[in-house]
């Protein structure tokens, strides 16, 4: 049957590199058997400024009417003075909520012929395989109350709140179990257990559900702890497991290992496996529409879609072994080029459809 994806190029270098996705996934149609119907849809500020909503109920409904949606990236300067409640990554933020993307899996691997490409030492990054595991619908990001008031002395105070169900905790746990014994079965749930009553509870319910999965090492970090052995030896690491806003920060830290953000891709989760798929990173405004950025994020993004939403390990395969051949080749966007000779980001996505073949 017919698989329907959305696509959702968004705002800033989503346009560019969503592009390059798209002709990677018409080259799987035409020469490879996957059946599948692109959808395009409006988020973030293109939204915004079309339909004065960052993320348009039209948008919403395709979402859900799909088997899966690939995101490009939302925000720009553009819209950075707007109402905190219409701004472009409310439209991210929504879609995640909206659709109970719960388990955001953001693996951080460094390709071997990238291992020049990072800042870090090339012994302390070269085989890096590590899974971060982020709670995505929960926490800091979308806990109430928030917001910001004036007190009676005038002067104003911003407040949000960190908030998590055992359940929440449970589920996500589970996740990244399960993910971890189909790999090194080692898992560490970072917290801030010292300070954070929040996460205190966070770790007893990791530690309840470590104990369903006797074969997988579970250890505990707190968070700056963590953060500091990410950089020092990432390689201690197999899945890590945390809650939405420290996700989102080790995974830029975990990503910078790699040697570029550009070259990582994610995928947001429901409990029956339906996802939406994006880079991690953002929307680069300073960069769009330069023909400058790297495609390969998005394009390794759809290899994950294709694995855990399509049920096509075969080309899932494909497009990994195509991206490694265009790296063994030399090509390299800017970000990945060490200064050296690039490519464009159009060039990049077609080499990546040649290699596929
Ligand atoms: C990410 C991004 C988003 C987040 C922003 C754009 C809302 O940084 O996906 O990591 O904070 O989750
Ligand atoms: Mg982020």
């Amino acid at each position: 049957m017919t698989k329907k994806i959305l696509i959702l190029p968004g705002d800033g270098i989503g346009q560019e590199i969503v592009a390059e996705a798209v002709k990677v996934l018409n080259a799987l149609k035409s020469g490879h058997g996957l059946d599948v119907e692109l959808i395009e849809g409006l988020v973030g500020g293109a939204a915004y400024d079309e339909t004065g909503s960052p993320l348009p109920e039209e948008t919403l409904e395709k979402a859900r009417a799909c088997d899966a949606v690939l995101l490009g990236a939302v925000g720009g300067y553009k819209w950075e003075s707007l109402d905190i409640s219409v701004r472009p990554e409310k439209g991210l933020l929504g879609l995640r909520k909206e659709l109970g993307l719960f388990a955001n899996l953001r693996p951080a691997i460094l390709y071997p012929q990238l291992a020049e490409a990072s800042t870090l030492k090339a012994d302390v990054v070269s085989g890096l395989d590590l899974m971060i595991v982020r709670e995505l619908t929960g926490g800091i990001y979308f806990g109430q109350p928030r917001g910001v008031r004036t007190l009676d002395s005038g002067e104003r105070q911003g407040y949000n709140t960190l908030v998590y169900r055992e359940s929440e905790v449970d589920r996500i746990v589970r996740v990244a179990m399960d993910i971890a014994m189909k790999r090194g079965r080692r898992v560490c749930s970072v917290d801030k257990a010292n300070v954070l009553e929040c996460t205190e509870m966070w770790r007893e319910v990791a530690a309840k559900v470590g104990a369903d999965y006797p074969e997988v090492e579970l250890s505990h970090l707190y968070v700056d702890n963590a953060a500091m052995q990410l950089v020092r030896a990432p390689k201690q690491f197999d899945v890590m497991v945390t809650t939405n806003m420290f996700g989102d920060i080790l995974s830029d830290c975990a990503a910078m290992l790699t040697g570029s953000i550009g070259m990582l891709p994610s995928a947001s989760l429901d409990e029956n496996g339906k996802g939406m798929y994006e880079p991690i990173h953002g929307s680069a405004p300073d960069i769009a529409g330069q023909n400058v950025a790297n495609p390969l994020a998005t394009i390794l993004s759809v290899a994950m879609m294709l694995r855990y939403s399509l049920n096509d390990e075969a080309n899932a395969e494909r497009i990994e072994a195509a991206v490694q051949k265009v790296l063994d080749q030399g090509l390299r966007t800017a970000d990945i080029a060490g200064g050296g000779p690039s490519v464009g980001t159009a060039e990049m996505g077609d080499a990546v459809v040649n290699a596929i073949g």
